[in-house]
């Protein structure tokens, strides 16, 4: 399968950023790891972050028919980014929102999520193991999902 693990705005400081929420593991670093998992079930994913709305929307239409399924974590974004939604269904391409952070135990309106109706699942609050769940579970349904 081809993965396309989406990072939305601020991700890319990973590693510094709120280490206490979001862990120590840099941008790069959890990249390499992505990599390195979808090589050993036989994939390949590409990384791509983009701090903007429209680097994101971009990022979703030109998967279109380009990868099997997106692993996109929109940040902020998550919250009050309806392009983004549109983006997703548009792009006709299966997709996973992951949160590193357990977005119910913090302010109010993480709680919220415009994105995940478009999506096939949210995972959220497995740290950064979450995007390699997301993953197993694309891997385990041989790319068809099974939940719409
Ligand atoms: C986040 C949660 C969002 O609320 C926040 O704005 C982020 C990261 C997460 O991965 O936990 O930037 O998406």
């Amino acid at each position: 399968m081809k993965f396309l693990i989406l990072n939305g705005p601020n991700l890319n400081l990973l590693g510094s950023r709120e280490p206490g929420i979001y862990g120590a593991e840099t941008y790069d670093a959890l990249c390499k790891r992505l990599e390195a998992f979808a090589a050993a079930h036989g994939s390949t994913a590409v990384c791509v972050q983009s701090n903007s709305e429209g680097g994101i929307i971009d990022a979703l239409h030109a998967a279109r028919g380009k990868f099997n399924a997106v692993i996109l974590n929109p940040g902020a974004y998550t919250h009050y980014s309806y392009a983004i939604l549109d983006a997703i269904t548009a792009a006709e391409v299966p997709c996973i929102e992951v949160h590193i952070s357990n977005v119910h135990r913090r302010e109010e309106f993480r709680r919220r999520s415009v994105t995940a109706p478009a999506c096939v699942g949210q995972i959220c609050g497995l740290g950064s193991y979450g995007y390699e769940a997301a993953m197993g579970y694309f891997l385990a349904q041989g790319g068809t999902p099974q939940c719409v």
